[in-house]
């Protein structure tokens, strides 16, 4: 008996070595854990129960039936962060290449069966060459495998991915299918074809980094929600991450017990808007002051950053904020912050996380670059999730509300449940200034700045939309934590369906 259990602990030890010492040292020499130390640092101590240790893959072409490695290049299992259940994969580079494989993929869809059986989130870690070039097709199909799983997870339960290494061609479609995206800096790239394709076919001469490494996709694409700065960052911003989320589609966020009063005043709040309707303000400084002890997970803080989004608590229960940000591009609406704020508004209707809004919009980005790469449509999505979401959804204006800007922020319009604004507020069509040059074209510079003036005192404030009951109230700055903790404690019961559809048809 004794000696069965020293073979298989033998056994164990063998497949955790992976693809050998010289290939972990390598791993390490880029800066890089293997798959099973990420493990560690993501999962609470001891909690990580390994399955499929000892698959191995089914090739036998190219010599590949004399080399096989217990695990076949992914580490799969389940844990727990901060004592809650999670399913996770973790590709191991040092073998293969971490390529996937029929069978490596096969390791993967059983994780994600069981997640969806049990209603826990999935979180992957993604360090491979892609399809494993000795099988062919069957990895390929092993891809599809995977990606028919994201699609019927997606909605049920919260799917995160971690690229920490190469993700390339097919290998980039299951994190894009997934909820959110983090990357790690100088160390991970996602692209669908690489830069010597990319020189071959259009001539550009680009470096990995460049085309898709972790800036690359937190500024310019939008691809990816976060780029942090190694692995230990990511995996650790991660389990932070991961307390915000409910488990499932059916059951609440985390309660977090908090000593933060939600009846706390803030009165530097009631100077945050400047005096002139043109000067930029922070709207960091609004989430922070009204968030349970000023704490935000922001997404995608540096790609469309005239919208921000991201979680807060309040009274110790997860809401999804989104805010226009007035320090970048004046807080305008446009193609790609549509995009970022409407997926993240249709994440929260999904997962039952409450939205609280911050208004403070412009209008639409003008131009014919806007124009032309259809502005029209991706502007849609945002007005589209904000319609269809039934969640609890508290909209505050700080200060401007244009156009129809106005209509997709989260207005009364779109069931907005509690629609607050600030006495700075300004409801309108469009700023006065801009208003009164078109009605009045034509006329003196004096009449001009005299129907101006006019057109500010009668529609620059929040009355006129109070009047028609499309503001709820109008309220203190130095009390919007308090009105929006007592807003979503009465909403807490809020029952919302919509009609029956086998699923809408959100502009694309
Ligand atoms: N299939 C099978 N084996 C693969 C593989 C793949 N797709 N990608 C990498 N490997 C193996 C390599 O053969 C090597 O094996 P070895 O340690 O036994 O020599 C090992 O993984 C490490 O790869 P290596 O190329 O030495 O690592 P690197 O860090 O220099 O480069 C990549 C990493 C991903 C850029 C490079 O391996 C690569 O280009 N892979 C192929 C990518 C691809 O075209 N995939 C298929 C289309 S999706």
């Amino acid at each position: 008996m004794l000696k069965v259990i020293e073979q298989l602990e033998a056994k164990r030890e063998a497949a955790r070595m992976g693809g050998g010492q010289k290939r972990i040292d390598a791993q390490h020499a880029k800066g890089r854990l293997t798959a099973r130390e990420r493990l560690e640092v993501l999962l609470d101590p001891g909690s990580f129960e390994e399955l499929d240790m000892y698959v191995e893959h089914n090739c036998v072409d190219f010599g590949m039936e004399a080399t096989k490695i217990p695990g076949d290049g992914v580490v799969t299992g389940s844990g727990t962060i901060n004592g809650r259940l999670v399913f996770v994969f973790s590709q191991d580079f040092t073998v293969f290449g971490g390529s996937l494989s029929e069978r490596h993929a096969q390791k993967i869809c059983k994780i994600m069966d069981m997640a969806m059986k049990v209603g826990a989130p999935v979180i992957g870690l993604n360090d491979s060459g892609g399809a494993r070039i000795q099988e062919g097709v069957a990895s390929l199909g092993g891809y599809a495998e995977v990606f028919q799983r994201n699609v019927l997870a997606s909605g049920v339960v919260p799917q995160i991915s971690l690229i920490m290494g190469p993700c390339a061609g097919g290998a980039v479609y299951s994190p894009a299918m997934t909820d959110f995206i983090f990357m790690v800096k100088d160390s991970s790239y996602m692209f669908v074809t690489g830069p010597d394709v990319v020189k071959t076919v259009t001539n550009e001469i680009v470096t990995q980094e460049e085309l898709g490494g972790a800036v690359t996709h937190t500024t310019k694409s939008g691809v990816a929600d976060l780029a942090l700065e190694d692995d230990v960052e990511a995996l650790m911003r991660t389990r932070q991450f991961f307390d915000f989320l409910p488990l499932n589609n059916k059951q609440a966020t985390p309660f977090r017990p908090t000593h933060d009063d939600p009846e706390r005043i803030e009165h530097s709040l009631d100077t945050l808007v400047p005096p002139s309707a043109n000067k930029p303000y922070d709207m960091h400084e609004l989430i922070r002051k009204v968030a349970d002890e000023g704490e935000f997970f922001e997404l995608q803080p540096s790609h469309a950053a005239n919208i921000i989004i991201g979680f807060a608590r309040i009274e110790g229960s997860t809401v999804g904020i989104v805010a226009n940000q007035p320090m970048v591009l004046a807080g305008v609406l446009d193609i790609a912050s549509s995009k970022k704020a409407g997926r993240f508004v249709r994440f929260c209707d999904a997962f039952n996380i409450p939205i609280v809004t911050f208004v403070d919009v412009p209008g639409f980005l003008p131009g014919v670059a806007q124009e032309h790469n259809g502005i029209i449509k991706n502007g849609a999505k945002l007005l589209f999730a904000y319609a269809e979401a039934t969640v609890p959804k508290i909209t505050v204006i700080t200060r401007k509300a244009y156009g129809g800007a106005y209509d997709v922020m989260a207005s009364k319009h779109l069931r907005g449940d509690l629609n607050y604004a600030w006495p700075t507020a300004e409801i309108a069509v469009m700023g006065a200034k801009g208003a009164v040059e078109i009605i009045f074209r034509g006329k003196s510079p004096e009449e001009i700045a005299e129907r101006t003036a006019e057109y500010e005192r009668r529609f620059a404030n929040p009355f006129v939309a109070a009047s028609k009951g499309f503001v709820d109230e109008v309220i203190m700055p130095h009390s919007t934590r308090r009105r929006i903790a007592i807003g979503l404690r009465k909403l807490r019961t809020k029952s919302l369906e919509n009609p029956w559809k086998k699923h809408d048809n959100i502009p694309l």
